[in-house]
């Protein structure tokens, strides 16, 4: 089915960032790896549904994004493009898809456009990767820039910590946000970066800031959902906020399950044919 036809009349396009930025409307962005929950999240008015490279641990259990493949990611961004009618489609370009060079970059990135319907991508980094993204919204592709705590560089960085906490660092955070604003960008996740920083870029800048771990002065929010969910009850950062438990709904509906087919109470006669 093409594009135009799942996407709903009133569907999010990148231009509304801006003009929600203007307007000091909060933007609610979540992530989705499936039909299923994108069509939930939708249907539940987030205005971005983001195909993150987080699949890559929180459904297979790897330890970092780094092995996450294009491939796999077109193939989720694929399912999470049926389910979603109204947010805005994102999807996160994997280690290595983007970096080599600007020609890789725009293959990979046109192909993801290509292949899932998706109406932009995300890159992680800042000035060194403005050239790209220059050259990519040239061609049209639409790209939402990540600074701060990036997790393809998570070995480079030392471990998943707060970025910009020190003048130097603080500085470079500031400059890669404008470097990307000049290169493009519609709008820049700000990942484990201190709150009041966070909220000085955000007033400096035109292009709006979409927040994780970066306090509330930022112009939007992103949480990966099986966190938000208390799905991935592993995963316990300061910043998350866990808004239901159902990793506990899952385990005590399986367990009853369980119980009732060796009890023999499962399937009762309402349940047979
Ligand atoms: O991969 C991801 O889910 C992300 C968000 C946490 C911003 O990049």
């Amino acid at each position: 089915m093409s594009d135009s036809r799942l996407r709903s009349a009133e569907a999010v396009t990148t231009r509304d960032f801006l003009a929600w930025k203007k307007a000091a409307r909060k933007i609610v962005a979540i992530t989705a790896y499936d039909a299923l929950f994108g069509r939930l999240v939708d249907e539940a008015g987030v205005d971005c549904v983001l195909v993150g490279d987080s699949l890559n641990q929180v459904l297979c259990a790897e330890p970092s994004t780094l092995s996450a493949t294009l491939d796999q990611m077109i193939y989720h961004a694929r399912a999470v493009r049926r389910g979603v009618r109204r947010a805005l489609l994102v999807v996160d370009m994997p280690f290595l898809s983007y970096q080599v060079n600007r020609d890789e970059a725009l293959r990979n990135c046109g192909r993801v456009m290509k292949e899932t319907g998706a109406q932009a991508v995300k890159l992680e980094g800042g000035a060194a990767i403005a050239e790209t993204v220059r050259a990519l919204v040239e061609i049209g592709i639409p790209v939402m820039g990540h600074v701060g705590l990036t997790p393809q560089s998570v070995h480079a960085l030392g471990g998943y910590r707060v970025q910009g906490r020190e003048d130097e660092s603080a500085r470079r955070l500031t400059a890669d946000v404008e470097a990307l604003e000049r290169a493009g960008c519609f709008s820049v996740v700000l990942e484990l970066v201190p709150g009041a920083l966070a909220a000085a870029i955000t007033a400096q800048r035109v292009v709006p800031t979409i927040g994780i771990g970066a306090g509330p002065g930022c112009d939007g929010q992103v949480l990966v959902l099986h966190d938000l969910l208390g799905l991935n009850d592993g995963f316990a950062p300061k910043f998350l906020k866990r808004y239901a438990a159902m990793a506990d709904d899952v385990r005590r509906a399986v367990g009853r399950y369980a119980e009732e087919v060796r009890g023999g109470a499962y399937p009762d006669a309402d349940h047979s044919f």
